[in-house]
């Protein structure tokens, strides 16, 4: 073993479906596990989920259940998308697990006994959505300066920890460790907004609500989530239980990664907190960017386009995660489109790699079917393959272990297409031709299947789905497919018996698939039940889940008339409608194209679907969406009684 490693992701919310944005974290997490688990690291890489605070507490009375009959299914849905995902995490942690609130509750008491928390009166604003405490001059134009969503008046009863005491202390880790935050923009961000004009006293407690882990010595109060969330990272490993005993071994976290946004609370808060127990402090906190959607964080209301299990099922795991893990350099913001994805599956897997694997493969197989011969005659042309070769597995490791695995995976496949190109000064098929040239083919076949066996190697943290089945094709053995082989040219059994397999990423066509996808994204979608059936409660055939009256009334209905009609531009899906819905005109974006022109829906009146959150189809603004039924492979739009007046409300 080469000594251990631990590794974080944020332990996430389940009060929303995730969506590739989340999964950007924990794809990137499981590719450092799996490279250092590859490298020989004793590895514990830790994930789940923050279930505690106000909002979920809402949202379960919303629905009707407990707060934690409303989570717990959210948790297996999370669960689940990490498996399909191939997410190799050791320890999964919620922190409604008891284990953790007993040792939360431990630690609260432990900082209130050395005098770092003590009771007084908190007066300020508060994020709901965010669960963030801000003073009047942190307020960004009077909202939240994380999300700019407005915040609440709020006055209680609470505890503070005297988080003011360690502005030098932070400043000094800052200093001292200029690795411990990552990249240096966070550094100077922390810095200039919350260092250089002084910590405040950071509110610990809340007494406004009760889903959260309550205070031992102070009924009523309920610790922070973001003490209770924190603290994830050394409970799970047994930190103040005797649940686990990983405590010794794996801390203090050689990785917590994030995005940005929550930077603050791992860079100053969590090392205060960690101060203040005397315990070591994390080697390296990382703030990655954001996967931006149409220039937007994601978010739910971004619909299917960006749901990783419906992305995962149409192009596979391991095309979505070298996606994510390529395509925007890290530590940056980036942009998440369905173009740039499907042009990534079709130029890099199935042009590069996809056809470098068969290419050779098929050859090697045609030429040689009982298996290469033994003999070898290189040629000069044959170095600098060889070279490369040999340099990619350091050149690899370097950029892993600054986490830059774009910059990693972007030289495995300068690689791959060195290795093309190879094919085309060895001509192999003119070689064939000639019996007197059967060694040098033999040569270059060999050279070509083990330039792809170390490219599948090194890339096998990033595509554990794709490497093995490459090995399977190229017969390479156990002992040829570690990570220390990628670092040898010539591993590979002198006399490889290759066995063709499918392909390993089909080719794409880019039009048609971005044609359904429209639809996928454009067809009125279901309305969604966040809430678990009760178990006496009996489904009727046929019905995905049940959902209660209060779900039902969050979606208003009303009765819309169609003003104008036209098709949206360069769209054979959309149209876009005006419709009068009775306190004005508005513009909705429907894809029913296929099945009705204008002139059939001007002057009908139809349901709409009033306080969808607007959303942008092809560019074109939608503020709602109209009803309709699918019927085969159509879609009839529901219209209604022309007596009805415009606006009213269905119920
Ligand atoms: O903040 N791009 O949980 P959360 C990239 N429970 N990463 C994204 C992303 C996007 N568009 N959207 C989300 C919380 N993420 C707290 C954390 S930790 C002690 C408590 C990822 O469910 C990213 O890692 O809002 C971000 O930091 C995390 O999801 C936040 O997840
Ligand atoms: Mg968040």
């Amino acid at each position: 073993m080469k000594g251990k490693f631990y590794i974080t992701t944020p332990i996430y919310y389940p009060s929303d479906k995730l969506h590739i944005g989340h999964s950007y974290t924990t794809v990137v997490c499981d590719a450092v596990a799996r490279y250092k688990r590859m490298q020989g690291f004793d590895v514990f890489y830790l994930t789940g989920t923050d279930e505690h605070g106000q909002k979920i507490e809402s949202k379960a009375k919303e629905a009707g259940v407990s707060p934690k009959e409303y989570v717990d299914h959210i948790v297996e849905s999370i669960k689940e998308l990490w498996e399909l995902m191939g997410i190799s995490y050791d320890r999964f942690i919620r922190t409604t697990d008891d284990y953790h609130v007993a040792s939360v509750q431990k630690i609260f008491k432990a900082l209130y006994d050395k005098g770092e928390i003590y009771k007084g009166h908190y007066q300020g604003h508060y994020c709901k959505p965010c669960e963030s405490f801000w003073t009047d001059s942190q307020l960004a134009d009077g909202n939240c300066p994380d999300c700019g969503r407005p915040v609440e008046q709020a006055k209680e009863e609470a505890y503070f920890f005297r988080l003011s005491n360690y502005t030098d202390r932070i400043l000094q880790l800052y200093r001292d460790h200029p690795d411990f935050l990552q990249p240096q923009s966070r550094v100077n961000e922390m810095v200039n907004n919350f260092l250089k004009p002084g910590l405040e006293d950071l509110c610990v407690s809340r007494t406004s609500f009760s889903w959260g882990v309550p205070v031992t010595f102070d009924p009523g109060h309920v610790v922070y989530v973001w003490v209770d969330a924190l603290s994830n990272y050394i409970t799970a490993l047994g930190y103040g239980n005797d649940r686990f005993h990983d405590f010794d071994k794996y801390w203090p976290a050689d990785v917590h990664m994030m995005a940005k946004e929550i930077i603050r609370f791992h860079s100053i808060i969590w090392p205060a907190l960690l101060m203040a127990l005397d315990l070591p402090l994390p080697k390296k906190v990382y703030g990655h960017g954001w996967l931006l959607f149409d220039g937007d964080k994601m978010s739910k209301s971004k619909g299917n386009v960006v749901d990783p299990i419906v992305l995962c099922k149409r192009y596979g795991v391991d095309a979505l995660r070298y996606f994510l893990l390529r395509e925007v350099p890290f530590g940056q913001d980036g942009s998440f489109t369905n173009e740039a994805l499907i042009s990534r599956i079709n130029s890099d897997l199935a042009n590069d790699l996809g056809n470098l694997v068969s290419r050779s493969v098929a050859m090697a197989e045609k030429y040689f079917p009982k298996g290469l011969p033994a003999d070898r005659l290189l040629q000069p042309v044959d170095d600098s393959l060889i070279s490369m070769a040999t340099a990619l597995r350091p050149f690899v490791e370097e950029q892993c272990d600054n986490l830059q695995i774009p910059t990693a995976i972007g030289e495995i496949f300068k690689f791959i297409s060195r290795t093309n190109k190879y094919i085309d000064e060895t001509a192999p098929w003119v070689l064939a031709k000639n019996e007197a040239d059967r060694p040098r083919l033999a040569t270059v076949l060999y050279n070509l299947l083990e330039s792809i066996r170390i490219a599948a190697v090194l890339l096998t943290p990033f595509m554990p789905h794709t490497s093995p089945k490459i090995f399977a094709q190229i017969g390479a053995g156990e002992d040829a497919t570690t990570w220390e082989s990628a670092g040898t040219f010539g591993l590979l059994s002198p006399t490889a018996k290759v066995e063709k397999g499918e392909a390993l990423f089909p080719r794409i066509d880019v039009e048609k698939e971005l044609a359904e996808l429209e639809t996928l994204s454009a067809k009125p979608s279901k309305v969604e039940a966040p809430v678990p059936a009760k178990k006496e409660d009996k489904k009727p055939e046929g019905v995905a889940s049940l959902i209660d009256i209060g779900d039902f009334a969050k979606v208003e209905l009303r009765v819309a008339k169609v003003a104008a009609c036209e098709p949206v531009e360069k769209s054979d899906k959309l149209l876009k409608l005006q419709l009068e819905d009775g306190t004005g005109t508005r513009q909705v974006v429907s894809g029913i194209r296929q099945w009705y022109t204008p002139e059939d829906l001007i002057g009908k009146k139809l349901v709409l679907v009033a306080n969808l959150k607007p959303a942008k189809l092809r560019g074109v603004e939608s503020q709602g969406m109209i009803l309709a039924a699918d019927h085969g492979d159509t879609a009839r739009v529901i219209f209604v009684d022309s007596d009805l007046p415009t606006g009213s409300k269905i119920r």
